[in-house]
């Protein structure tokens, strides 16, 4: 069958590629649409270490073909959303609602596939860059067939990680302020979710200008060009949300900016340009994902003086179960922008002219079609 492998070299769209039938708690899947996210050019980079050879792709969308013996809850033929969070469903943090904090949601790498004739390991626990995937029951979330697929592959990891972020993670309040830097897929979805959320001033902050227009279209107030290191970025949101009232002197911390502030980049100049542009009682909110061992210094009178703080976010602190039916009920009500997120549709085989256009800041997300 047809799917993208890293092979460690380079990422290659194969005709040689193998997967293992259905254990007994999961269910085979025929993959219908894979969003590409920055996480996957991320593997291919080196900046997410990796074992190779590896079947990229956690964003995606497709029918359910076959089920394991013990699968209650799926029947052949249901169109699903496949979750990357194989967490186990009985420990302490599944029970409390934390799905994202269960030791088996991470690391849990296997070799469901093999490639030409050898064993190939599974991305997210997902690796939906292949015609057929095979994952637990847990992660295969049933959504109504009239649900367009190419749209909903996206729910899978940006439109999660983005909305659920705002309402899990930070639980923004009506009225709160915001800037999210680096508008790509993930951070569209944040602006968006900020929108659902009611924040009163949304501000979008990327070092691409033609990201403007699509971060106004998803709800961004205002829109800052920021340089590669992010200099006069935080000053930038000062003066767009000034202070309510004027400082009393000798105040050691600078008042005005954002009570949000989401880095979607991952970057250390970023997370700083975020903690930078906080108000007193500001939060920043880690999203992005540096290389390993990426190190951000932190003013730290600039946090204890004035309720500053930092908080890190995975997969939006998912309950995907909850957040991927609710999200799909936001999309069919018109709320939730799914199809203007599909900035281009195309078959694997064009895998690496999408990947250019993400890189030239052309594309909101870029999806793969099987068919
Ligand atoms: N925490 C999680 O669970 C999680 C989930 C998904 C993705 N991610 C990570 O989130 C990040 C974003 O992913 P994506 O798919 O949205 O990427 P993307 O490539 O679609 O978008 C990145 C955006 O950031 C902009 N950008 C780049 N450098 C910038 C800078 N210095 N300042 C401001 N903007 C800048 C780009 O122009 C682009 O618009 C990646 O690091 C990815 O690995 C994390
Ligand atoms: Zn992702
Ligand atoms: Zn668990």
């Amino acid at each position: 069958m047809r799917g993208i492998v890293f092979t460690g070299e380079d990422a290659e769209v194969t005709d040689d590629l193998e997967v293992r039938d259905p254990g007994s708690n999961e269910v085979l899947v025929r993959m219908v649409a894979a969003g590409i996210c920055h996480s996957d050019l991320s593997v291919i980079s080196g900046t997410i270490p990796f074992p190779t050879p590896v079947v990229l792709g956690h964003e995606g969308a497709g029918v359910v073909e076959a089920v394991g013996s013990a699968v209650r809850s799926l029947v052949p033929g249901e169109h699903v959303v496949i979750s990357t969070l194989a967490n186990c469903g009985v420990c302490r943090a599944c029970a409390t609602g934390h799905p994202t904090w269960c030791w088996q949601s991470l690391g849990n790498v296997s070799t469901p596939f093999t490639y030409r004739g050898q064993p190939a390991h599974n991305f997210a626990a997902a690796s939906v860059f292949a015609e057929r995937i095979v994952v637990n029951e847990i992660q295969a979330v049933p959504i109504p067939v009239d649900v367009p697929l190419t749209s909903a592959c996206l729910i899978a990891c940006g439109v999660l990680t983005g909305v659920s972020a705002v309402l899990n993670r930070a639980r923004v309040r009506p009225g709160d302020t915001a800037a999210v830097f680096g508008v790509g897929g993930v951070g569209l979805n944040v602006v968006q979710g900020l929108r659902l959320a009611a924040a009163s001033r949304i501000v979008a902050v990327d070092t691409v200008a033609a990201k403007e227009p699509l971060a106004r279209q998803f709800g961004a107030t205002d829109f800052v060009l920021a340089d590669e290191d992010g200099s006069g970025v935080a000053a930038a949101i000062r003066d767009l949300v000034p202070p309510d009232r004027e400082l009393v002197s000798g105040a050691l911390a600078p008042a005005g900016g954002v009570t949000w502030a989401f880095d979607c980049v991952g970057h250390p100049a970023v997370l700083r340009s975020a903690l930078d542009s906080l108000d007193w009682g500001g939060t920043a909110v880690a999203i992005g994902i540096p290389p390993r061992g990426t190190e951000v210094s932190i003013d730290m009178n600039a946090l204890a003086t004035v309720d500053r703080g930092v908080l890190g976010c995975r997969y939006g602190s998912a309950r995907p179960h909850h957040d991927i039916p609710m999200l799909v009920d936001l999309y069919r009500s018109g709320a939730l922008l799914l199809d203007e997120l599909v900035s281009v549709a195309r078959p694997l085989k064009d895998f690496r002219e999408i990947i250019g256009e993400m890189h030239a800041g052309r594309v909101a997300r870029g999806v793969l079609t099987f068919e």
